[in-house]
């Protein structure tokens, strides 16, 4: 499948933090998947050497570059930092891709094309022909009940709000109000794509397969769960004091 050559210059977006044994790996599976398009690592000064292993990628490699940060900030930050230079740089299309393989860039060009279509694009693991590999039942019983509960308090028509790969238009962010998202671990992306459905943007969901990680660890925890919800609870109740104002 070729990438769509009308949606413009395309940027890759990885965040790392100590994902040592997968980035080289990732980044070669990008560049053989999707040969137009550019990746940027977003590294937040990972102690295993992730950083210093992604700049020998880019010195080797012109459409690879590297974004250093000072210190473990969150994905949240983390991709925002990788939008605004994706912006500045002149990029007309931005992807988020987990380092770890979870995401396979050999579906990239799928998502591509259906941003032909749409102003941001989400690959989902709950819809029909969205699958999971090797997850343990209990990420899968995790991400599920998240996005119930999404759905659930935020009356959004997603099945995976949470989800991490991701296609935006530059057009999209320039409308999401970047400097006013405070998210900064996973909710990120249940923020995002709450943004985008308020401004009545097309969001479609595409299904993928998932697949866990194999090298490194998960940086999932209690606090970044705890985020989510007390966020998720606060929008929604945001939400329906700002309607019942309105019926008033
Ligand atoms: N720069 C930076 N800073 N990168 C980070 C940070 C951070 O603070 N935290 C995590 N990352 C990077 C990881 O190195 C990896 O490349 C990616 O973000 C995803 O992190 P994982 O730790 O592998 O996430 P997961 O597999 O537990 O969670 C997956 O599911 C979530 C919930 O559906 C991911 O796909 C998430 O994107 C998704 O929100
Ligand atoms: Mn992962």
């Amino acid at each position: 499948m070729e990438i769509p050559a009308d949606l413009g210059r395309v940027l890759v977006i990885i965040p790392t933090y100590n994902e040592r044994d997968n980035i080289e790996r990732i980044t070669r599976r990008v560049r053989a998947a999707a040969p137009p398009v550019d990746v940027l690592v977003v590294d937040d000064a990972s102690p295993d050497g992730t950083g210093d292993l992604a700049d020998a990628l880019a010195a080797d490699d012109e459409q690879v570059k590297v974004l250093h940060r000072t210190g473990k900030n969150g994905l949240g930050t983390a991709y925002i930092a990788g939008f605004r230079w994706a912006a500045e740089h002149g990029y007309d299309v931005m992807v988020e891709m987990d380092a770890d393989g979870s995401h396979q860039p050999e579906e990239l060009p799928r998502l591509l094309a259906a941003l032909e279509d749409a102003d941001l694009v989400i690959g989902a693991r709950w819809v029909p022909g969205g699958k999971v590999r090797n997850w343990p039942k209990s990420r899968e019983v995790l991400s599920r009940g998240a996005n119930t509960y999404t759905r659930m308090v935020l009356g959004v028509p997603l099945h995976d709000a949470t989800g991490g790969y991701r296609a935006f238009r530059a057009a999209t962010l320039e409308k999401l109000g970047l400097d006013g998202v405070d998210s900064r671990g996973y909710c990120f992306q249940i923020d995002l794509a709450l943004r985008a459905l308020r401004q009545g943007l097309k969001v479609v969901e595409v299904p993928i397969t998932f697949v866990d990680r194999t090298h490194g660890s998960s940086k999932m925890s209690r606090d970044i769960v705890a985020e989510a919800m007390w966020r998720v609870t606060q929008w929604g109740m945001a939400d329906r004091v700002g309607r019942l104002r309105s019926r008033r």
